[in-house]
């Protein structure tokens, strides 16, 4: 008769361990994947519009992933970020009528970074821009303007990044 009891007692507890282990696998949070170089900026600096995953918030804030507006380079989004955009514009077969603010206080190796990631989420460059590089397409667009549309991107773009 006592020795039944601590049979039942050992499984009872063993059950108990089990359950706790079920438990605790359950409740944990999968390990965080490490971000990737440039992410941290990303996500401080355009996520808030342009989305984690890159989708945008259409109908106010396009997308950055299958945007064809990438195809132009590096430099045209390196000029998008120093001068900020406005005015009607088509993003993957959508029309938008938005506002992106200038992001100039942005130093240039925050924007070298994001340009990276955004290379490797999104899009395939032949090259990204380095910090100097960027530095030097700053000087060249200093005293431009925010950017009206796409035409004045691509005008401005034949001017400094020919
Ligand atoms: C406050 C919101 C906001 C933030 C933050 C922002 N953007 Fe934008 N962005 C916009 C809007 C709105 C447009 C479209 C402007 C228009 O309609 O003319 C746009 C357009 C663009 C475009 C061209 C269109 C497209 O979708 O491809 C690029 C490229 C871009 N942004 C890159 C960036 C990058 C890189 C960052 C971070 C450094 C950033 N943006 C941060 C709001 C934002």
């Amino acid at each position: 008769m006592k020795k039944k009891t601590n049979t039942d007692r050992y499984c009872r507890r063993a059950v108990a361990l089990v359950a706790a282990g079920l438990l605790l696998v359950g409740c944990s949070d999968e390990p965080e994947t490490p971000l990737q170089p440039g992410e941290a900026q990303y996500v401080q600096y355009c996520s808030a519009c342009h989305s984690r995953d890159g989708s945008g918030r259409p109908p106010t804030f396009p997308p950055l992933a299958g945007s064809e507006w990438l195809d132009l380079g590096p430099e045209a989004v390196s000029i998008i970020v120093l001068l900020g955009l406005r005015g009607e514009i088509e993003v993957a077969g959508r029309t938008y009528r938005g506002y992106m603010p200038t992001m100039r206080q942005l130093d240039d190796a925050d924007i070298a970074l994001v340009l990276d990631f955004i290379d490797r989420q999104w899009v395939d460059w032949d090259s990204v821009p380095s910090a100097e590089d960027v530095a030097a397409l700053r000087a060249r667009v200093a005293d431009e303007p925010l950017l009206e549309g796409r035409e004045a991107l691509e005008r401005l773009l034949e001017e400094v990044a020919p």
